[in-house]
């Protein structure tokens, strides 16, 4: 490669300014994946690690599957882009009826964003916009939940709950409020699904609404089931009770579903599994199986009638939308992906792995380290208890080590997170517990 900067090394990882990563640290000793396929990456040196977490809990499919990767080659060769505003192409209107065809009855409106950040921030802009249309614009706290995570925009920043992400931007956006978190592992530990204490941790809601008046309230946004923040699990009639109360006030519901869309859960979102219907969902990742950068925020139909028709005839009712809102190579990965998706039943297969995921990881109650074990649909938690003194240390020695052994998982503190492709096999399953069950013998 040749550079006109001498400043500017070729071949060094000094230039990349990493995302949520210890750079010096990653840099000193770099974990690298060059190559992908099915349920498998490959390091630069050719070594295979089998894929615990779908990437980023975003390659449902599995990796560089065949008609996703064509569908994509053959869009940038008829037409790599058009702009989206005020003009558009035909497979943007493809993409939002396969999304529209998926989600809840009555949440028909598809808005494209292009991360899981962009979703939420979209989110709570169109619940902002939606009261103002309805003559209620005094409506504008959000309430999130403490280990809430909503992605990284202004929104998502402030109406998620991880102190450390917050901790560095105080007060970007005024008027947000949470209720906390539903983690209890005095009462839950080693629950299997859903945890049976803890719904009336739903009730905080009721107190913040009485508190700020629900004349004052536009949103609530929650993940159904938070994963970036450590897998944690709704209790029994948890989400039952949130859902009433914001029905009862006139409060949007936010799902937060980046993580639980498309099949995660068994079900094509959370809200089918929970069989509760938010007012707006917002989704990423598994959208087009991560095959190119895509959010979305689907809407109850009543939010876009009211917001559309509040306008005057002609005019831009929603001022707001993205250069790249759908994309059409995200739109031919959408197509494809949900198309695979049907194909190979990948919900259905989803369910049917999932107690089989259960029991592997609840097998590793007893072992080394482990305090908690919690698991959902294809997802998986394992707690460890925090070195003393050195918190996340040993979710991060953990997660090297497995690596290591060739079996990539995720690790947030000191948590571990499957969240597996759904084609995975059941021997896959029994090849990643028993190298989290090893490693964990070897760390200290
Ligand atoms: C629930 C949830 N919301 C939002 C996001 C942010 O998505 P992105 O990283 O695509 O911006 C994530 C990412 O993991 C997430 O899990």
């Amino acid at each position: 490669m040749k550079l006109e900067n001498p400043s500017v090394h070729a071949s060094t990882l000094e230039h990349f300014w990493m995302p949520f990563t210890a750079n010096r640290a990653f840099k000193a000793a770099p974990r690298l994946l060059a190559k992908a396929d099915g349920m498998y990456y490959w390091t630069p040196d050719g070594r295979q690690v089998l894929d615990g977490t779908a990437g980023l809990w975003c390659v449902n499919a599995g990796h560089n599957r065949k008609p996703i990767v064509e569908a994509v080659q053959r869009q940038a060769a008829t037409m790599d882009y058009a702009p989206p505003f005020s003009m558009a192409h035909p497979i943007a209107f493809e993409a939002a009826t396969a999304v529209a065809m998926l989600a809840p009855a009555g949440m028909q409106r598809v808005f494209f964003t292009n991360s899981g950040s962009e979703s939420a921030d979209t989110a709570i802009k169109m619940a902002l916009a939606y009261h103002r249309a309805r003559g209620e614009p005094s409506r504008r706290i959000i309430i999130g939940r403490e280990r809430g995570y909503h992605g990284v925009n202004i929104g998502g920043t402030m109406a998620g709950g991880i102190p450390g992400n917050r901790k560095a931007f105080p007060a970007l956006m005024a008027g947000v409020d949470h209720i906390r978190s539903t983690h209890d592992l005095a009462r839950n530990a080693f629950s299997q699904g859903q945890p049976a204490h803890g719904a009336e941790f739903a009730d905080e809601l009721e107190r913040l609404v009485t508190f700020h008046d629900p004349s004052n309230i536009a949103a609530v946004i929650v993940e159904p089931m938070a994963g970036s923040a450590g897998v944690l699990i709704p209790p029994q009639g948890y989400l039952e009770k949130l859902a009433a109360t914001c029905r009862k006030h006139g409060i949007v519901l936010i799902f937060d579903e980046v993580i639980t869309g498309f099949g995660r859960l068994g079900t094509p979102f959370a809200a089918h599994y929970f069989n509760i219907t938010p007012d707006l969902l917002t989704c990423a990742k598994a959208i087009n199986n991560a095959a190119v950068p895509m959010g979305a925020v689907i809407a109850k139909n009543e939010i876009y009638d009211t917001i559309v028709n509040a306008a005057p005839e002609g005019q831009i009712e929603f001022l707001h939308g993205y250069t790249y809102s759908a994309h059409p190579l995200a739109c031919a990965a959408l197509l494809a992906t949900q198309q695979l998706y049907v194909d190979e039943q990948l919900f259905a297969r989803s369910q049917a792995m999932a107690p089989k995921l259960a029991a592997a990881l609840h097998s590793l109650k007893g072992a080394r380290h482990v305090i908690d074990i919690r698991n959902l649909g294809l997802v998986g938690g394992i707690e460890l208890e925090p070195r003393a003194g050195a918190v996340g240390r040993r979710g991060l020695e953990a997660h090297v080590k497995c690596f290591e052994a060739g079996v990539l998982v995720r690790f947030t503190g000191d948590i571990l997170a499957l969240s597996p492709p759904l084609i995975i096999e059941e021997a896959q399953i029994g090849r990643i517990v028993e190298t989290i069950r090893t490693a964990l013998q070897s760390i200290e």
